[in-house]
C-alpha cells in the first residue's frame, strides 16, 4: 500500500484525502524534542502534545494541572524536532471552557509561541461557539469525544463510555456539530467499537481513535504506552511495542554496577 510518507509536510488537507483514499492515519503524542525527532523521521502522521503530559511528564494523577505555559514549553520543544508531521497540541483544561473568546485566546497563544499546526479540545455542543470562533480566525482544530479526560471527575470513571443509547446519540450528534463548525477531524477516546465506525461512516472528517476499534479512520495511542515506560498500565486497547521499563531498567542496573566496580570508564573512554 503506498503511503504518504513521500509527503514533504503533512496538512489537514493530506488527512482528509487519507481518509477519502482509504490510508489510515498514524497519530502518537510526544512532549519533547528527541522523541519527537525520532518519531518525526521514521514517518508517524500526526504528532499530539497531549495534555497527557500532565500525567507521563509530570507525575499527575489527572490531565487537570497542566497549564497553558506548560502545554506551550511541550509544543515548542516538540515543534523544534518536526519537519514532516502534522502537530496538534491540546489546549488543557481551564483556558477554553469559560467563552469562545477566552477560548481564541489560548489557541492563538499556543499558534503564536510554538509555531504548532492546530489545536485540539475536548467535548461537543458545549464548546461549538469555541470551535467556531477559533477557526474563523484561521486555526485548525480538532475535536475530543468519548471518554474525555478534562472530565474525569464527571464521569467518576475511566471506564468505557456512551455504552447507554442516549449518550450514543448525544455523541453522534455532537460529532456532526464538531464538523459543521469546522474540526478537521475529531480523536473518539474509549467508545464500542460499533459506534465509532458508525460515526466514522457519519462523517465526511477523520476520526483518530483510541480504544476505538478499527474502522476509526486513524489510531492514536500515548508514547508512553506504546513504548512500554510503565508497565502497570496495560488497558485493553493498549498494544504494547517494547518493554521500555525492563530496557532502562536493565541498562541503568547495569550502569550503577559498572560505575561501583570501576569497569566504567574505561582505558578507551577517558582522555
Ligand atoms: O492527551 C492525550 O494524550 C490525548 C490522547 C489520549 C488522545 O488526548
Amino acid at each position: 500500500m503506498s503511503t504518504h510518507k513521500e509527503i514533504k509536510k503533512i496538512t489537514t488537507h493530506t488527512l482528509h484525502k487519507m481518509k477519502e483514499q482509504g490510508e489510515k492515519i498514524a497519530m502518537i503524542t510526544a512532549y519533547d524534542y528527541s522523541f519527537a525527532r525520532l518519531f518525526d523521521a521514521v514517518g508517524i502522521d500526526v504528532i499530539l502534545v497531549g495534555d497527557s503530559a500532565s500525567n507521563v511528564m509530570a507525575g499527575h494523577e489527572t490531565t487537570l494541572p497542566i497549564t497553558l505555559d506548560q502545554m506551550i514549553y511541550h509544543a515548542a520543544s516538540v515543534i523544534r524536532a518536526v519537519t514532516r508531521s502534522l502537530v496538534v497540541v491540546d489546549l488543557p483544561f481551564g483556558t477554553y471552557q469559560s467563552n469562545p473568546k477566552e477560548a481564541l485566546a489560548s489557541a492563538i497563544r499556543i499558534m503564536k509561541e510554538t509555531g504548532a499546526h492546530a489545536i485540539k479540545l475536548e467535548g461537543g455542543s458545549e464548546v461549538v461557539e469555541s470551535v467556531k470562533k477559533i477557526v474563523a480566525a484561521g486555526i485548525p482544530v480538532m475535536g475530543h469525544l468519548g471518554l474525555t479526560p478534562q472530565s474525569i471527575y464527571q464521569f467518576g470513571t475511566y471506564n468505557v463510555r456512551a455504552k447507554e443509547e442516549a449518550e450514543a446519540t448525544k455523541l453522534k450528534t455532537d460529532a456532526l456539530l464538531l464538523q459543521e463548525a469546522g474540526c478537521f477531524g475529531i480523536v473518539l477516546e474509549k467508545i464500542p467499537a460499533e459506534l465509532a465506525a458508525a460515526v466514522s461512516k457519519s462523517l465526511h472528517i477523520p476520526t483518530i481513535g483510541i480504544g476505538a476499534g478499527s474502522e476509526c479512520n486513524g489510531q492514536v495511542l500515548v508514547m508512553h504506552d506504546l513504548l512500554g515506560i510503565n508497565n502497570t498500565f496495560k488497558p485493553r486497547f493498549l498494544r504494547q511495542y517494547l518493554n521500555l521499563e525492563e530496557l532502562v531498567s536493565n541498562a541503568v542496573k547495569q550502569y550503577i554496577s559498572d560505575v561501583k566496580s570501576v569497569d566504567f570508564p574505561n582505558q578507551s573512554e577517558q582522555y
